[in-house]
């Protein structure tokens, strides 16, 4: 990567109308949050099928809630990075620009109410949900969760304070749909974007990695920023190769 090809990317950026971004796990890296698929990732420990589906929790809700919970208190302690602060000082600045994250850490939002993001501003699309939200399997009632778990909860399940029945995360699992109105949204800012900025996703899950796909579709073009080549590669006009919490300040910077 060179100075060059950022300052490329920084003049496409400056001459684009709408530009969408959409980011997975290697954007909060930086801060401390663990990705699913690199060495240390999530995935290389744990199969995603006995935690991250819904037929995990049927089976045993107690040892996927131990995992929110245990992921929740790593989370609580992270705090937005660079490369999120720059992201939402951008879209201050340009507020026609849309957000779509992979991620559920709600540290997109950190970063936007320590930039000042005001209501001129899309709010984050979160297309895997939230890990600080919880949701009745029962009734559908979705609450917040309690951000500093208490590990003596641990050998409990949470259930639902209208209906009694079982608390799950609001979050999106193996098997289940995304949802809906939240993917619609980003496809169409996908589709209407001149550019779309892809940031520290391996793009290998769908429907998330096509998303770049219908920007490229429509006439525009792909600038990548991840560590290391992904299948998105090939389609980007611009790839920069590093840390994004050392590249979007210098990409999306004033
Ligand atoms: P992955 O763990 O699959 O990929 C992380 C990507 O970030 C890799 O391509 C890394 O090279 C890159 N990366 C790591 N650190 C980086 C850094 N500091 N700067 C830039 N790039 C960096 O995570 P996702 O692509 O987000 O879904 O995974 C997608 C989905 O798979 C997740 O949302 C989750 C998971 O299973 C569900 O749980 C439904």
């Amino acid at each position: 990567m060179t100075t060059q090809e950022v300052q490329a990317a920084r003049r496409m950026l400056d001459a684009a109308r709408r530009v969408v971004v959409v980011t997975g796990a290697g954007m909060s890296a930086e801060s401390g949050v663990p990705t699913f698929r690199g060495e240390d990732g999530l995935w290389r420990n744990h199969r995603p099928e006995e935690l991250a589906t819904p037929g995990a929790f049927q089976h045993d809700p107690k040892l996927v809630w131990q995992w929110y919970r245990w992921r929740r208190g790593l989370v609580a302690a992270c705090e937005p990075n660079a490369g999120h602060r720059a992201l939402s000082a951008f879209r201050a600045r340009h507020p026609e620009t849309t957000v779509v994250t992979q991620n559920v850490d709600g540290l997109h939002q950190e970063a936007d109410r320590l930039e000042g993001v005001g209501p001129a501003v899309s709010p984050v699309l979160e297309l895997h949900g939230r890990l600080f939200g919880d949701r009745c399997q029962g009734c559908h009632r979705r609450t917040e969760a309690n951000r500093t778990p208490d590990p003596d909860l641990d050998a409990t399940l949470p259930r639902c304070d209208d209906c009694g029945d079982l608390l799950r995360p609001d979050v999106v699992w193996f098997g289940e749909g995304l949802p809906r109105s939240v993917l619609e949204t980003a496809v169409d800012a996908a589709r209407t974007a001149d550019i779309c900025l892809v940031v520290g996703t391996s793009a290998r899950v769908q429907p998330a990695a096509s998303l770049p796909l219908a920007t490229t579709g429509a006439g525009g073009t792909i600038i990548e920023v991840n560590l290391s080549p992904t299948p998105l590669s090939r389609r980007a006009r611009v790839t920069l190769r590093g840390p994004s919490g050392e590249l979007l300040p210098e990409l999306l910077g004033p």
